[in-house]
């Protein structure tokens, strides 16, 4: 596991979208897997930057996400596919047809799932997946568990994770109870991981992710297991670390 210490939000940021320029750079038809929520947000603006400036090219880029809620339409402010294409896609020259997500409104939740891994699998697997942490130590929404999910799965979202996501909603009675997400399993699989954490409220999770033992009620920890991960962690967020 290497951890690098970043001084601010935009130095994680800019350290992030410097590993997956490169990554595209040297693979341009990489298969990229996203993540969503504030700590992406800056990778992304300086990815679009980089794009604009002609420094990289998303043609022959494929994206997969780590999850979506279930149950909010695509065209909801709040899905994850339209953070996306607010965030990064309407910014830079992919072709959407390549922009992939588990589909929050499919009716049949199961089906939905092993759909979803199975795109994954044709596509070759992940090439980069970056991901944030919650407070909890949760990748992805692999909340808190007795267990580690193998794959693409429906969850419920704990009370934490509810009330650390309603900023984006009206109420708390607003955000969705569940949502899917790739399991433990899809995200250890790809080939490098990049974590961006920032913030003094995300020391002891990133605490637990580095030093805490391996253990489903950090899902984090995992990655302990993984031979490629980056934590890029502002100093706030490093703050508690031996
Ligand atoms: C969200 C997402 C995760 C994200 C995490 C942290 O609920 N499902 O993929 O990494 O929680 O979010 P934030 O970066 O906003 O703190």
């Amino acid at each position: 596991m290497k951890v690098i210490k970043a001084k601010d939000y935009n130095d994680m940021s800019k350290k992030a979208a410097q590993i997956i320029a490169a990554q595209i750079t040297l693979k341009p038809d990489s298969v990229l897997g996203f993540a969503t929520g504030s700590s992406p947000v800056g990778t992304y603006q300086e990815l679009a930057r980089k794009n604009q400036a002609g420094e990289i090219d998303f043609s022959n880029i494929t994206t997969v996400n780590l999850d979506e809620y279930r149950g909010l339409p695509q065209e909801h402010e709040q899905s994850y596919i339209n953070f996306m294409n607010t965030n990064l896609f309407d910014h830079v020259n992919i072709d959407k047809a390549n922009t992939y997500l588990p589909n929050g409104m499919a009716e049949d939740p199961e089906a939905e799932c092993a759909r979803y891994e199975a795109l994954i699998q044709e596509l070759g697997g992940i090439d980069l997946q970056l991901l944030g942490i919650g407070h909890n130590g949760h990748i992805g929404f692999n909340e808190p568990s007795d267990r580690f999910e193998k794959a693409t799965y429906c969850v419920s979202l704990t009370e934490r994770t509810i009330e650390a996501n309603k900023r984006f909603f009206d109420s708390a009675d607003d955000v969705p109870r569940q949502a899917y997400t790739m399991g433990i399993g899809t995200i250890m699989a790809a080939k490098k991981i990049v974590v961006v954490v920032s913030g003094e409220d995300k020391a002891d999770a990133v605490k637990k992710c580095i030093e805490g033992p391996i253990t489903p009620s950090v899902q984090g920890s995992i990655l302990h297991l993984h031979p490629d991960v980056t934590f890029i962690c502002d100093e706030a967020a490093y703050s508690k670390l031996k």
